[in-house]
């Protein structure tokens, strides 16, 4: 096991009926601006239990943060804080509110241009203190300390990460999530099992208990997903995945062991030129990681297949055949395409999406920075399409 330190300061409140504890959580003579996306978390009743619980606090609203966080956006946000003198933040919504807030909570108190928090990395002196009440169970953010912007003019997407911007509080309440569309809660369930992979699909340390940690996320994963999407309204299997999002991106697992970060990183690429979710890349990208850097993941790779697929084949290669079939498979069946086809990208994607690695200096990626953009070139090529004329298909990638 390697070296680590770990600590995580954000505190949880988990389950049914907890926003009224927002009330103990917020001083009373704060001045509270409630960031928010499009609107969900006014048509499912989320947001008037959040005013109700705030009771006579100074209140205002800040809607209109989109999926994949914008600058433009967040930074009206900032202004607005300031002419009114905001010292709390309370984000309510999924992680891109939740991201957005951190952002703007960093850039309130912020003296030179914010844009360099993200791009440059400008290390923060301080950031206004924020809360979370989280209804989409996917990124982590509701309990980790990093933020992934887009600057729209660019077509920049990219992590920013701070510990002063560790959530004081989540409110983590699983009926919250009951009103998400199919297409976001198997967004979420393939977001956190990707998080897992990328701390866990690297090399072997001897990190007995964060294997085994990682293994049981993913086999939640793989046996709650199907069943929110068939009931949605299942208290225990919304409560299930919403922990098990949280603990996949709050350190735990990555405490003591390599991390990956590279079908991330390209995703976010994908993202930003062509606007796919961030779960979607992930789904396209994932089988070709493992494929394209199975070497130097063989071993985790072969744990992988029989303690979280159940892999009995004699064959370690062959093992790793399945798995990958199997990964793919998964998230296939929760409705997330896995080619580039599927959302109408074709081969041209590739240049696009190296211009871009090369612009944010990605340029060394992976547990031993060895995914260059000629690695990453291979990998995309990969998910371009099924090759079915050669007998690959979507198993045998
Ligand atoms: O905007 P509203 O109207 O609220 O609708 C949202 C949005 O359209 C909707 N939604 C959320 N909760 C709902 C709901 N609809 C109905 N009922 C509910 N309860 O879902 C849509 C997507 O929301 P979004 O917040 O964008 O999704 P997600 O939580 O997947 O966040 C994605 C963002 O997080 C970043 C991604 O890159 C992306 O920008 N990530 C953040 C990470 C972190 N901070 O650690 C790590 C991740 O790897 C990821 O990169
Ligand atoms: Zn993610």
């Amino acid at each position: 096991m390697q070296n680590f330190s770990f600590r995580n300061p954000t505190k949880i409140l988990f389950g049914k009926g907890q926003i009224g504890s927002l009330d103990g959580e917020i001083p009373t003579n704060a001045r509270v601006m409630i960031t928010y996306g499009g609107g969900s978390v006014k048509k499912n009743g989320v947001l008037d239990q959040v005013r109700a619980a705030l009771g006579g606090r100074t209140v205002l609203e800040f809607p209109g943060i989109e999926p994949n966080p914008t600058y433009e956006t967040l930074m009206r946000a900032v202004e607005l804080a300031h002419r009114e003198d905001i010292d709390f933040l309370l984000a309510v919504g999924g992680g891109s509110v939740a991201d957005g807030t951190k952002f703007i909570a960093a850039a309130i108190p912020f003296k030179e241009e914010p844009w360099d928090i993200v791009a440059e990395g400008t290390p923060l002196s301080e950031a206004i203190p924020f809360g979370v009440v989280l209804t989409l169970p996917a990124t982590g953010s509701e309990m980790n300390s990093v933020a992934v912007i887009t600057r729209q003019a660019t077509r920049d997407k990219l992590p920013f990460s701070s510990v002063l911007v560790y959530p004081r509080f989540s409110i983590l309440d699983p009926t919250t999530t009951y009103s998400l569309p199919a297409r976001q809660t198997a967004n979420g369930v393939v977001d956190a099992f990707a998080h897992v992979l990328e701390q866990y699909l690297t090399y072997p340390v001897n990190a007995a208990v964060q294997d085994r940690f990682a293994e049981g996320l993913m086999l939640t994963l793989i046996e709650e997903g199907p069943k929110a999407l068939a009931a949605p309204e299942d208290y225990d299997v919304r409560a299930n995945i919403m922990w098990t999002a949280t603990l996949a991106l709050n350190g735990l697992i990555a405490a003591g062991v390599p991390e990956d970060w590279t079908t991330h990183m390209i995703g976010h690429e994908l993202t930003a030129l062509y606007g796919l979710d961030h779960a979607q890349t992930l789904a396209v990208l994932y089988p070709a990681t493992m494929a394209v850097c199975r070497a130097g993941k063989r071993g985790k790779l072969v744990q992988y297949a029989r303690r979280v697929w159940g892999i009995d084949n004699p064959s370690d290669e062959a093992a790793i055949d399945e798995a990958i079939a199997c990964t793919r498979d998964f998230f296939e069946s929760l409705g997330v395409p896995t080619y580039l086809a599927d959302y109408g990208i074709e081969a041209n994607a590739i240049p696009q999406v190296i211009d871009q690695l090369r612009r944010h200096g990605m340029v060394a990626l992976g547990e031993r920075k060895d995914v260059t953009p000629g690695v990453a070139e291979q990998m995309i090529a990969l998910c371009l399409k099924a090759d079915r004329s050669t007998g690959l298909n979507a198993r045998a990638t």
